[in-house]
């Protein structure tokens, strides 16, 4: 079940954002190219806040060893991380951006 987040203009494009979503901690990330992804705010190394990590282009990166996730899937596409972390459905209806953090689409 969908959750309001956020309004889109809450997401600052090119940062990541923690957010609560249905008990779950859950990254809001807002590409430069105005895509808005959410996934799961724990790199699967270390249970680390992915949402306060870097972001360029499609990725996130761990700022505790560096590994770098795919927001579109959640896979890591560095080293030392080898787990994809869950990646939630994000739908935009109007300026509200809703989250259903129930079920990952990528697992
Ligand atoms: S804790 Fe994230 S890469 Fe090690």
């Amino acid at each position: 079940m969908r959750e309001l987040v956020c309004s889109v203009d809450d997401l600052t494009p090119g940062q990541a954002h923690p957010a609560v979503v249905e008990g779950r901690n859950v990254a809001m990330i807002r590409l430069k190219d105005g895509t808005i992804h959410a996934i799961e705010d724990s790199c699967s190394h270390g249970s680390v806040a992915l949402s306060e990590g870097e972001v360029s282009d499609c990725f996130v990166e761990c700022w505790l060893h560096g590994s770098r996730f795919d927001v579109a899937t959640g896979v890591p596409a560095s080293p030392p991380a080898t787990a994809a972390v869950a990646v939630y459905r994000v739908e935009i209806e109007g300026d509200d951006v809703y989250v259903d953090a129930a079920t990952p689409i990528n697992f």
